[in-house]
C-alpha cells in the first residue's frame, strides 16, 4: 500500500512538473512580444542588425523597419548594403537606416569606430547575427583536418570574436536607454553536427555568452535583456541548398520569431516554434542515437550540395 502511495505521488508530481514546463513553453509563444517597450512612443530608437545585407540580417531589418525602428545597417559590401538602404527606404519612408562597413572577420580594437557611427542614436536593440560559415570560409561542411588555420581564424573571429567585442562596445549605450534588448544568434549546430566542429563550437560559445550575460544584467540591476535565438535551418543564402518548408522557414519568418519573443524570460531560446519541436528531439534522445541522426542528416545534405554543384 505505502510503495503504490509513494510511487503515485511520484507520478503525480512528475506530470505535475511536466504540465507546468508545457505551460511555461506555450505561454513563451503565445504571449505577445515587448519590444514595442525598446521603440516608446515619442522617441526616435534605433536598432543596430549585424550581417544586414542579406539572409536573416536582412530580414530582421525589414522586421525592425516595419515595427516603426530606425535600423543601422551592418555588413562588408558597401554597394549591397547601399541597395538595402534603397528598397528599406522605398518600403519603409519613416524608418532611418545608416550603413556601417565594418569587416566581422577582423575585430580589431578599431571596432570603437561603430560606437562612434552610433552616436548619440537612442540604440536600444542590438541584433548579433552575421555569421554562418558558407559566406566566412566559402564551405560549410568540412573536417577539422581538413581546414587551413586561416579559415579557423575566421570563423571564430566572425561568429564568436565580433559579437562578443561588439556588444562590450555598445553595452554602455544599451544599459544608458534600457529597456533594451541584445538577441545573439546561436544555432542548432551548438549541439554537435559533424563536419561543422569550429562553427558549431562559435555557436555553443554564443550561447553560454547570452545567458552569462543575461545573468550579468540581472545581477546588476541593467533593463537589458539577452537572448540566445537558437536557430534550426533556414532558407538563406548562407543556406542555400534547402528548400523552404514546415521545419524551414524564410529568413524573414525567422527574424520575426525572433522579434516576438521578446520578452519570455529566456536567456536561449529556439524563438521559432517548430524548430522548438526539433529540439526537443534533440533533447530527449540519447546521445549516440542522436549523433546517428546528425551524421545521416549531414551526409544527405553533402550529398546534395554536390549535387547541385556539378556542372549541367
Ligand atoms: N541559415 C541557417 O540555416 C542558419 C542556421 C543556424 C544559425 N544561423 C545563423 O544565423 C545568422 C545569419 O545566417 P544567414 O544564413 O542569414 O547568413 P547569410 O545568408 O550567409 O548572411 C550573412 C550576412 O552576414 C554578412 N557577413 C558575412 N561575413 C561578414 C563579414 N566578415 N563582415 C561583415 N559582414 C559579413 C553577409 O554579408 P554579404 O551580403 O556581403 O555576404 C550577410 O549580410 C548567422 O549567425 C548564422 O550562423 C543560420
Amino acid at each position: 500500500m505505502d510503495a503504490i502511495y509513494i510511487l503515485s505521488s511520484v507520478g503525480a508530481v512528475t506530470c505535475l512538473i511536466f504540465l507546468v514546463k508545457v505551460v511555461r513553453h506555450l505561454h513563451c509563444y503565445l504571449r505577445p512580444s515587448s519590444l514595442h517597450q525598446c521603440n516608446p512612443l515619442g522617441k526616435e530608437s534605433w536598432a543596430l542588425v549585424t550581417g544586414a545585407s542579406d539572409g536573416i540580417g536582412l530580414g530582421f531589418a525589414q522586421e525592425l523597419c516595419d515595427r516603426g525602428f530606425n535600423v543601422f545597417l551592418h555588413g562588408r559590401n558597401h554597394q549591397k548594403l547601399l541597395r538595402v538602404q534603397e528598397q528599406l527606404k522605398a518600403q519603409w519612408p519613416t524608418s532611418k537606416t545608416k550603413v556601417i562597413v565594418f569587416d566581422a572577420g577582423k575585430p580589431t580594437e578599431e571596432m570603437s569606430e561603430i560606437v562612434r557611427e552610433v552616436g548619440n542614436a537612442n540604440l536600444t536593440v542590438l541584433v548579433n547575427n552575421v555569421g554562418g560559415a558558407i559566406g566566412v570560409i566559402a564551405t560549410e561542411y568540412i573536417k577539422l583536418q581538413d581546414m587551413t588555420h586561416q579559415q579557423v581564424q575566421d570563423l571564430v573571429s566572425v561568429n564568436a570574436l565580433f559579437p562578443a567585442q561588439l556588444t562590450r562596445e555598445l553595452l554602455p549605450i544599451l544599459q544608458k536607454n534600457a529597456p533594451s534588448v541584445i538577441l545573439n544568434m546561436s544555432s542548432a549546430a551548438a549541439h554537435g553536427l559533424p563536419w561543422l566542429s569550429v562553427y558549431g563550437a562559435t555557436k555553443g560559445f554564443v550561447g553560454t555568452f547570452s545567458t552569462a550575460l543575461n545573468a550579468e544584467m540581472r545581477a546588476g540591476g541593467h533593463q537589458v535583456e539577452v537572448i540566445g535565438v537558437i536557430v534550426g535551418s533556414v532558407k538563406s543564402p548562407g543556406n542555400a541548398h534547402v528548400d523552404e518548408g514546415f521545419f524551414i522557414p524564410s529568413s524573414r519568418t525567422m527574424a520575426r520569431s525572433a522579434l516576438e519573443r521578446v520578452g519570455c524570460g529566456r536567456s536561449q531560446l529556439w524563438t521559432y516554434w517548430r524548430h522548438r519541436l526539433q529540439g526537443f528531439v534533440f533533447e530527449w534522445l540519447p546521445e549516440r542515437l542522436l549523433q546517428l541522426v546528425f551524421i545521416k542528416r549531414v551526409r544527405i545534405l553533402i550529398a546534395r550540395r554536390d549535387e547541385k554543384q556539378k556542372p549541367a
